[in-house]
């Protein structure tokens, strides 16, 4: 055990018995990826403001519960100045990073919409605001024009690295393809974005021998930025079906864990969030991701008077809290495990900056 939680190079095999620990040995793992992380890294977690700028989308994940099929959902768009107050919303908090993230379009009237706010954006913060995307798949002209209006980090997640299982997560026709999403990924990482993915965690369907791949499909793509959290069904989506075959929450809670720490073992430089749906399935979620290893926190900025109506899981956190209660909050329950918040920094993944 304490000689594999020290290997250099963990292969396959190794993924897999540790993905499978359970107990103290399971508590061993991630105390050992936190004393990783605090000796590549530091207690530092970084921010990025989150602004939901739309819920309307062309694709119809079967997890997903903002999906175009869903007529449940009321559609909205966030008007340039809601997209601008959050910005300087972010400036006033001192978040040093927004991340923008949307249903999927593709339409120009989107794509040059994303451009323009972009560019405002670098406009109002004089620069300092750092720009994730995470807007879907795009062509890389798309990719290209983002990218030059100021967009530096980009996250699209793979969902599931084994195609397979991608196909039975995701209807399988020309909007929803694995080989385009892959070469998405890989456009991102000759554009020069600092580039993120990740997975969902408790799929039905999936393997531990399936996550062991995905740990080592983001070795092999050698991202900057990882971002796992657990499955939660959605009930107004066609894999709540099987919403009695999946992991409890507590076991899709240790695996995400477990995979984050494991992750955090094989690539120690990069950004790992400790995502939201962490907190919908365990109160302290968050804060127990960021002792297996994460660094990142997403605190929403959307107005809230849209924030129900992007409901991707049901019961999402921190719908009804104020930004600066957010704000707040979180600083107190990152001092509270020992970690210390970084304001006003892009907060770049390590990996990127030093091989770039
Ligand atoms: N449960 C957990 N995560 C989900 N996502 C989408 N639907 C769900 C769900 N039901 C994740 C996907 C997507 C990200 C924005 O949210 O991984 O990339
Ligand atoms: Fe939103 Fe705590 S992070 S209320």
């Amino acid at each position: 055990m304490e000689e594999l939680l020290h290997k250099d190079f963990l292969e396959k095999d190794d993924l897999v018995r540790l993905l499978s620990l359970q107990g103290d040995d399971m508590k061993r793992l991630l105390a050992r990826a936190l004393e990783v992380k605090l000796k590549y890294l530091d207690n530092k977690v970084h921010l990025r403001g989150l602004i939901e700028y739309s819920n309307i989308c062309r694709k119809y994940c079967l997890y997903c519960g903002v999906r175009s099929l869903n007529d449940k959902v009321h559609r909205y768009v966030l008007t340039d100045e809601e997209v601008l107050d959050c910005a300087q919303q972010a400036m006033d908090l001192h978040y040093g990073s927004i991340a923008i993230q949307s249903g999927e379009r593709s339409d120009k009237a989107f794509t040059d919409k994303i451009t323009e706010l972009v560019r405002a954006i670098k406009k109002l913060s004089d620069g300092k605001l750092g720009i994730t995307l995470s807007l879907g798949e795009q062509s890389e002209e798309v990719y290209r024009e983002w990218f030059e209006a100021g967009a530096h980090r980009y996250l699209l997640r793979i969902e599931a690295s084994n195609e397979e299982l991608y196909y039975r997560i995701h209807p399988h026709d020309e909007r929803h393809d694995f080989q385009q999403r892959l070469s998405c990924i890989d456009t991102l990482l000759k554009l020069g974005y600092q580039t993120g993915t990740g997975v969902m965690i408790g799929l039905p369907f999936q393997t531990v021998e399936d996550l062991a791949d995905d740990l080592l499909f983001f070795r092999r793509k050698n991202v900057a930025m990882v971002g796992m959290g657990p499955f939660i069904p959605h009930q107004e989506t066609p894999l709540y079906a099987y919403a009695d075959q999946i992991p409890s929450a507590q076991d899709r809670m240790n695996m995400t864990l477990k995979m984050i720490a494991v992750l955090r073992l094989m690539m120690p430089e990069i950004n790992m969030v400790a995502a939201t749906a962490d907190q919908t399935l365990d109160p302290m979620g968050r804060e127990k991701a960021i002792m297996a290893g994460a660094n990142v926190i997403m605190p929403n900025l959307t107005p809230n008077s849209h924030r129900e109506d992007y409901l991707i899981y049901p019961d999402k956190a921190c719908v009804g809290d104020k930004p600066e209660e957010c704000s707040s909050c979180l600083d107190i329950r990152m001092r509270a495990i020992q970690h210390e918040i970084l304001y006003d920094a892009w907060g770049d993944s390590l990996a990127f900056t030093k091989s770039h």
